[in-house]
């Protein structure tokens, strides 16, 4: 195993399973390109890569894992693979079909945790995974309740296609509603989190039912929040002090602040000297005082609003209460 990666701390789930704190993020990391980061970060020390079927390179994701397996550079056991279902794939047996889809892309026997990507269940249409009626609003699939999705994730995980299950995009309503409901409590909640949104409140929920919190979009997804005129995390003057402090980039800061609260954390590059950077953090720490001075930047800001099509107007749209 190379020197980061076992550096790399883990997170043991509520079913037993360990989770390292740090993955890798493949979103909007392209088909041709995607490959090759993965080759890098498995090169760096990832042993933790956060997928989805949504993301549409899970056939190069699994390419460059198959080939280090083949060459020796890592075991199986020693990965962590997350995929996730997509809310068009919520019906009666489709959350089967979808993670039987992700498998194969993957050319993989099994994934680590397989997470209900929203809440908020899509008509099926043509697999379109934005299905939309004629003047562009999202089609909702309102018979369709969250329960009856996790009880199959359930039955998911008994058949072995997965080792675990959790959510994304849930608020602690709709988790408690899933605990109430049925033996499993989700392992992990994977939520937009960083600086600017610190998630306390939703962390210290999911602390006290013993469901970790997996930070997405760690870095504010960095161009992005310029374009709404909010300075980027990065270039927040107590990060950049840090970042001098340490020797390290404003990335590492965000990233650490988040393992030192004991949330996981999945930024995405496809840069190799920042894939490297991200997961290279291990021989510092921040003070207890830098850590609330961090947490102290929070201003509730989220950039995932998922207003996009409509969909604000589901009756399961997460965010309409404060977490
Ligand atoms: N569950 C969900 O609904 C959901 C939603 C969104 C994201 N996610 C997951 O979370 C992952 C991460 O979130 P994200 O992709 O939205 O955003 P992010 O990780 O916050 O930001 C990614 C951006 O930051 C840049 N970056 C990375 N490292 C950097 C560094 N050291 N210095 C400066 N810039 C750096 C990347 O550029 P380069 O690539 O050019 O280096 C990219 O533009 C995704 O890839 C996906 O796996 C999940």
């Amino acid at each position: 195993m190379s020197g980061i990666a076992t550096k790399v701390p883990f997170l043991t789930l509520n079913d037993g399973n360990r989770m390292p704190i740090i993955g890798l993020g493949t979103y909007e990391a392209p088909p041709g390109v995607v490959e090759n980061v993965v080759r890098v970060a498995i090169d760096a020390g990832y042993r933790h890569f956060d997928c989805a079927d949504f993301y549409e390179n899970e056939h190069e994701v699994g390419q460059a894992i198959r080939d280090a397996i083949r060459d020796g550079k890592v075991k199986r056991d020693e990965l962590f693979i997350t995929t996730k279902v997509w809310p068009n794939w919520h019906g009666k047996g489709r959350p089967t079909l979808s993670a039987k889809r992700s498998l194969k892309n993957l050319g993989l026997p099994y994934v680590d945790l397989l997470l209900i990507h929203w809440p908020t269940p899509l008509k099926q249409v043509d697999d379109n995974f934005y299905p939309t009626d004629a003047t562009g609003q999202a089609l909702f699939d309102n018979t369709i309740e969250l329960i009856d999705v996790w009880k199959e994730f359930e039955q998911i995980k008994k058949d072995g296609l997965t080792r675990s299950i959790g959510v994304s995009n849930f608020n602690s309503q709709q988790i408690e509603d899933l605990i109430k409901n049925s033996s499993t409590v989700p392992v992990v909640n994977q939520v937009e989190c960083h600086p600017y949104l610190s998630q306390e409140k939703l962390l210290n929920w999911c602390e006290s039912r013993g469901i970790k919190l997996t930070a997405y979009s760690p870095l504010a997804r960095s161009g992005t929040v310029e374009e709404k005129n909010t300075t980027s995390p990065l270039d927040i003057p107590v990060i950049k002090q840090l970042a001098s402090k340490y020797g390290v980039s404003a990335a590492a800061i965000c990233i650490k602040w988040q393992t030192q609260r004991g949330v996981s954390v999945i930024p995405k590059s496809a840069t190799k000297e920042r894939i490297i950077a991200n997961i290279d953090l291990f021989n510092f720490n921040l003070t207890d005082s830098e850590v609330k001075a961090i947490n102290d930047l929070n201003r509730d800001w989220r950039n995932n609003t998922w207003t996009q099509f409509g969909i604000n107007k589901h009756r399961n749209w997460p965010f309409a209460i404060p977490f």
